[in-house]
């Protein structure tokens, strides 16, 4: 157990908030995750949640004819409820209205509307008061895109993961394959670059990196390399919150 750890174990009483915000597809979460995992921390992955609201959306045919219903939306958010809980492997899945959703959610028609459900303020004034309760008591690596700007605005440790998109579109094909999922690269491509326009774009809390976040570039980097960086930046900042 990392709680083990001497170096550690020093540290374990101050806990503090981690925001790993970026652009599609760039390995956020699969850094988050490791990052909570080798801290002890817990995980959330805030994207998860608009994708549960976007899976809703569609489910109750708020989304039809290539448009989305966001009054409708917006009188049934109470009727939405997520929340987290880990499967047999430690592994977060998402759940909606009582359903595991998890793989549902990744599913490219989910991707193609999250941004623009995404974008509707209300939406997201319900989320981040959400996300801003699971993280009250700090200890908490939260990925996204408003983590480190609206989230936790005064969180110890804002990362901004950037990545080439030729590089972020590759990764996310393996991925859907690994899963099983069919892919078409130039679709996967093309979504990720929409999805980064819209969230770069929106009135509301829009993806940009906090003044005061460190930037990760990973696109020639392994992801133990990338941890390693990340680790090293929350141990020092750990050790300053003393
Ligand atoms: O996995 P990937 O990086 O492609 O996306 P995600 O983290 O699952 O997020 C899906 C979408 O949710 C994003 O493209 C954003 O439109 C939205 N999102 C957001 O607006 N704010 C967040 N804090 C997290 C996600």
């Amino acid at each position: 157990m990392v709680f083990d750890l001497p170096h550690i174990k020093k540290y374990m009483d101050k806990k503090i908030t981690i925001a790993v915000d970026g652009f599609s597809s760039c390995g956020k979460s699969t850094l988050a995750k490791q990052l909570a995992a080798k801290l002890g921390y817990v995980y959330i992955d805030s994207g998860a949640m608009y994708r549960a609201v976007t899976l809703y959306a569609l489910r109750n045919n708020m989304i039809v004819d290539e448009e989305l219903d966001t009054k409708k939306l917006i009188a049934s958010l109470d009727d939405v409820k997520i929340h987290f809980e880990l499967n047999a492997n430690g592994e977060p899945q998402t759940f909606l209205n009582g359903t595991n959703v998890e793989r549902e959610i990744r599913k490219i028609y989910v991707s193609q509307w999250v941004s623009p459900v995404a974008a509707v303020p209300e939406v997201r004034h319900v989320m981040v008061a959400q996300q801003q309760k699971m993280g009250e008591a700090k200890g908490v690596v939260m990925d996204g895109r408003d983590i480190g700007t609206t989230v936790f605005p005064n969180a110890e440790l804002k990362i901004f993961v950037t990545a080439e998109v030729d590089v972020r579109a590759q990764r996310r094909y393996d991925e859907m394959l690994s899963k099983g999922e069919p892919a078409d690269m130039n679709e996967v491509k093309q979504n990720l670059q929409e999805r980064d326009r819209i969230d770069q774009s929106r009135a509301e809390s829009p993806l940009r990196k906090a003044d005061d976040a460190v930037v990760l570039d990973n696109s020639h980097i392994t992801r133990d390399e990338q941890l390693q960086v990340a680790y090293d930046w929350a141990m020092e900042r750990i050790k300053s919150a003393h």
